[in-house]
């Protein structure tokens, strides 16, 4: 797309110019609008960027070691990945609110990202993948302070920097990604589905264990796969597992097991606001079922969710 690539070209060097040899922080996600802006700002000025790439441990199935080889093998982008799996997970021992799990997910990532950001000592420019909708919805120039309530990480209040860096402020979602596959960015991250910042923490529900992260992680994977197999992943909005805190009985060669029901949600949305419960077919739900049943260890039922939202929600918390 000549346009979007043209935009890329002119920001690259509008930064170029605005950030001269001063340094920049990013905190990377994994998802495509932090990743469109750091690399656009990476293009424009180098190893003058940092990302801070906060990984709670939360994320799906091999995912922390795909953001983290994208950018700092493949880009070769100064990245500062801080495992903190077990910090989180301690804070969230025994927690079932949903709400309350936002909550200690979002402070605790605020406060690790700051702890990150003094270690480097003051920085001239923060960075944020602020887009055109984002703007919108808040109706302030506080955008993004609202927004960072939302998502997962954010503006920290306690980082010393001079100003905010929001190169895709005029842009759509889809106008963010044309750009993203005009600067290189992979197909997977670019055309990556929304993922909530709570990450899996509110797609299990009731509290949250290495145990069930692990299945759900796996479960999630075959789904995954086999919409991709299937080529519906540019049809469904959003598709995943949900670790339902419920275990039934079953029955495996001889034995009779008592184990955990995984529901699949796939949804299709314009803008996530009302969405539709996806017609995934029959065939491709049987394997997805054989697969999660025999692959995935403690899950013993599979159930697809049918409910459109309104009056449900796309994530089970
Ligand atoms: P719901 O479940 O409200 O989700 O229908 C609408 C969209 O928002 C995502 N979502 C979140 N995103 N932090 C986020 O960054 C959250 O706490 C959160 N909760 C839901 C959800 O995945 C869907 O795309």
């Amino acid at each position: 797309d000549w346009i979007m690539s043209d935009f890329a070209q002119e920001q690259i060097q509008l930064l170029k110019e605005k950030i001269g040899d001063k340094k920049v922080l990013v905190g990377l996600s994994g998802g495509v609008d932090s990743s469109v802006a750091a690399v656009l700002i990476h293009k424009a000025v180098g190893k003058q960027l940092t990302c801070i790439f906060v990984d709670h441990g939360l994320l799906r199935k091999n995912e922390g070691d795909e953001v983290e080889k994208t950018f700092g093998e493949e880009f070769d982008m100064n990245i500062i990945r801080v495992n903190c799996k077990d910090r989180f997970l301690e804070k969230l021992a025994g927690v079932s609110d949903p709400e309350t799990k936002r909550k200690i997910i979002g402070e605790e990532f605020i406060r690790v990202f700051e702890a990150e950001a003094k270690k480097l000592g003051t920085v001239d420019y923060l960075a944020q993948g602020t887009i055109y909708p984002d703007v919108i919805e808040s109706g302030t120039k506080n955008a993004a302070v609202i927004k960072s309530h939302h998502n997962v990480g954010g503006l920290p209040e306690h980082v010393d920097f001079k100003e905010i860096v929001e190169p895709l402020r005029d842009l759509f979602k889809d106008e963010v990604r044309e750009v993203g596959r005009a600067i290189g960015i992979p197909e997977f991250l670019v055309s990556r589905q929304p993922f909530p910042g709570p990450g899996l923490a509110i797609r299990i529900i009731g509290d949250i264990t290495e145990e069930k992260l692990e299945i759900l992680r796996d479960a999630d994977y075959i789904f995954r796969e086999e919409v991709a197999k299937a080529g519906l992943q540019d049809e469904i909005w959003q598709y995943f597992a949900v670790l339902t805190n419920l275990r039934s009985v079953g029955v495996m060669g001889d034995e009779r097991t008592y184990s955990y029901t995984i529901a699949l949600r796939g949804v299709t949305s314009v803008d996530g606001m009302t969405a539709d419960w996806a017609r995934i077919p029959y065939d491709v739900m049987e394997r997805m079922s054989n697969r999660i049943v025999n692959e995935v260890h403690n899950v013993n039922r599979i159930v697809y969710d049918i409910t459109s939202k309104p009056p449900a929600t796309i994530e089970w918390e």
